[in-house]
């Protein structure tokens, strides 16, 4: 994926980095951050490079190696600006996510029809999950019919905000809590329905596995948008385990493919 301009931020503090969350922290050595840029701008801003290291120690190494290949003499702070503008611009919807949720719920592409959920699940009366439910968009659907939705989302600021936006709007069905898809913080056969969207597809397996695990014999898997419109790992992936799926608009950002099935078996069994 290229870089993303949800926000502009050329006024960002480069202290934004302080509102990331341990999960963000933990995949930075995997973005596309050039790193001698992350070298200079981490000289100029002791605070958080202090953070990085001790907010999760997997990373000490990685940044020892960063700071190492790009020791040289001190920069100037028009240098280091430079750099962290060029950081900043590498983590756009992260920033988005922990300094204004606002504006990812302005995204255009969030508009798409949302028959295109509730016609593959019947909420009517469920218990839901929504994992990495962002700003709402599909727990906000639900509510609307289920007896209960637990928005489950690792970023405390977009917890805040859809926990605010789901009060200011009346729902006293939804529940947001923290929790990551690949460890969903429930017991088994908990829920009719678990979906997400946008959300699955970095770890297939161990993500799909804690969805049976979680999900009652009966009950179904939702995932809406789960992948872009192509013919990659993850939709072989889904596929190869039994999903239907189909496409759908998001506007202004091009076809998706939504998937969904239903989880046959015991509680031991469950494919
Ligand atoms: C692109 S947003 C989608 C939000 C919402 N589901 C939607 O469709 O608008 C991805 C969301 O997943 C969350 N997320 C990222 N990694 C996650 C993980 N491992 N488990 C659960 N949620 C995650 C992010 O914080 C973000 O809110």
């Amino acid at each position: 994926m290229g870089k993303l301009d949800w926000m502009d931020v050329s006024d960002l503090s480069f202290n934004a980095l302080l509102l990331l969350e341990k999960m963000h922290l933990d995949y930075l050595p995997k973005m596309d951050i050039p790193r001698e840029e992350l070298a200079v701008a981490l000289k100029g801003n002791p605070a958080v490079e202090w953070y990085l290291r001790n907010k999760t120690a997997g990373l000490n190494s990685w940044l020892d190696a960063v700071k190492e290949e790009n020791a040289g003499s001190a920069p100037t702070r028009e240098r280091i600006r430079q750099a962290e503008i060029e950081v900043l611009e590498n983590m756009n919807d992260w920033l988005v996510y922990v300094v204004n949720p606002e504006k990812y719920d302005q995204q255009s592409f969030l508009a798409w029809d949302s028959r295109e959920l509730r016609e593959i699940a019947d909420f009517q009366n469920k218990r839901v999950l929504d994992l990495g439910a962002g700003t709402g968009r599909l727990t906000l659907v639900a509510a609307q019919e289920a007896a209960e939705v637990f928005a489950v989302e690792p970023v405390t600021s977009l917890r805040e905000y859809l926990k605010k936006k789901s009060r200011d709007r009346g729902y006293s069905n939804i529940y947001v809590v923290d929790g990551l898809i690949e460890a969903i913080p429930f017991p088994g056969n908990f829920a009719d329905i678990i979906m997400g969207g946008h959300v699955f597809g970095e770890c297939c397996l161990q993500e799909y596995r804690e969805m049976l695990r979680v999900v009652k014999p009966g009950g179904k898997l939702v995932l809406c948008p789960g992948n872009n419109d192509c013919d990659n790992e993850i939709h072989e992936f889904l596929v190869s385990r039994g999903f239907q799926w189909s496409s759908f608009l998001e506007p202004g950002d091009g076809e998706k493919r939504k998937y969904w099935k239903t989880v046959v078996g015991s509680s031991r069994e469950k494919g």
